[in-house]
């Protein structure tokens, strides 16, 4: 994989594959360049040993991250990383799940210490790529790579991660608190995990979230199987019993009691074999709004 800039502001990437070539960013010397990789969308490269995107979720994706060099994968996000696909393509994978709140400063440390430590480029990933795999890698860039303060916030901004909707990630995207050369001195690095624990809620969320994303394929005019909307259901419901779910207070509790009711509702249209459209709108409601609530910024600040 190259990339070429053939002229101020037009840069050329060679594909992964090593087939095709595509201008594909066109803007100011700042942006950072995207890259074709496997079916993993949101690919880009920040510098010649840091990538980011999104979740590789294919044998295929990851035998192409090989290809593409890489040697290390990040994930900051909450699903358990899929350990043995990347060993099969000979990848290592450390597991630094991250919320959507500031990044904490240990977390930082272990993210640093992964980047420097590892023995080729190193391929930061989240869910889909946009906002906590790239607030991780500008922490990264920022530190490692001396990226003024203008150019970062360039490249939060070309990933999509806004302030206005993620202000503490931001924050500590923009101006991470650089770990002193103890601090990284004194982590192991071949002792950091591969699959770190994760809360509770979140083990739940990326469940809702696998099933959300199920209903989504369904066209909002088509009746889709009423199994599938209690299911969803049923996980809202069972996040709001849960002890741990507690911890983030009571209107958290009710909020998803009221999730766990518009996932019932979508479900009896589908017996009724009727579309949902309205019902499907108060559940997508239901996730913007909680997490606005408790899962964008820090917990003490909200
Ligand atoms: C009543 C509140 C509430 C509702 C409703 C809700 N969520 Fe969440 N969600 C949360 C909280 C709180 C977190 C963060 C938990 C943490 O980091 O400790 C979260 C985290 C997540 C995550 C991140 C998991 C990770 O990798 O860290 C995803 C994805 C997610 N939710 C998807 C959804 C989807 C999709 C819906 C709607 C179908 C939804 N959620 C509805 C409260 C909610």
């Amino acid at each position: 994989m190259w990339i070429v800039a053939i002229s101020r502001g037009v840069t050329i990437a060679v594909f992964c594959s090593g087939l095709a070539v595509v201008a594909l960013a066109q803007d100011k010397s700042e942006t950072v360049s995207a890259v074709r990789c496997g079916s993993i969308e949101r690919i880009y490269q920040l510098s010649p040993r840091l990538y980011c995107g999104s979740r590789p979720s294919t044998a295929e994706d990851f035998a192409e991250l090989a290809r593409l060099g890489i040697h290390w994968i990040v994930s900051v996000d909450g699903i358990p990383p899929d350990v043995d696909a990347a060993r099969t393509a000979g990848l290592r994978y450390i597991h630094i799940p991250l919320d959507y709140g500031s990044i904490e400063t240990d977390q930082t440390a272990r993210l640093i210490r992964a980047v420097e430590a590892a023995p080729g480029p190193v391929y930061i990933h989240c869910h889909h790529g946009k906002y906590r795999g790239p607030a991780a890698a500008a922490q990264t860039a920022g530190v490692l790579e001396a990226w003024p303060r203008e150019r970062v916030a360039a490249w939060l901004s070309q990933a999509g991660l806004i302030p206005e909707e993620y202000p503490d990630l931001y924050a500590s995207a923009i101006e991470p608190v650089k770990p002193d050369r103890a601090t990284l001195d004194a982590i192991d690095p071949a002792l950091l995990p591969d699959r770190a624990p994760v809360p509770d809620l979140v083990e739940r969320m990326v469940e809702i979230d696998a099933l959300w994303m199920e209903l989504k394929e369904i066209a909002p005019d088509a009746v889709g199987e009423p199994a599938l909307a209690r299911q969803l259901g049923e996980q809202f419901r069972e996040s709001a019993r849960r002890e741990e779910s507690r911890r983030y207070g009571p209107d958290l509790i009710r909020s998803l009691e009221t999730a766990a009711k518009a996932a019932f509702a979508v479900e009896a249209a589908w017996r009724d074999r009727q579309p949902a459209a309205a019902e499907r709108e108060a559940v997508a409601r239901s996730c913007v709004e909680c997490h606005r609530a408790y899962r964008n910024r820090d917990r003490a600040t909200r």
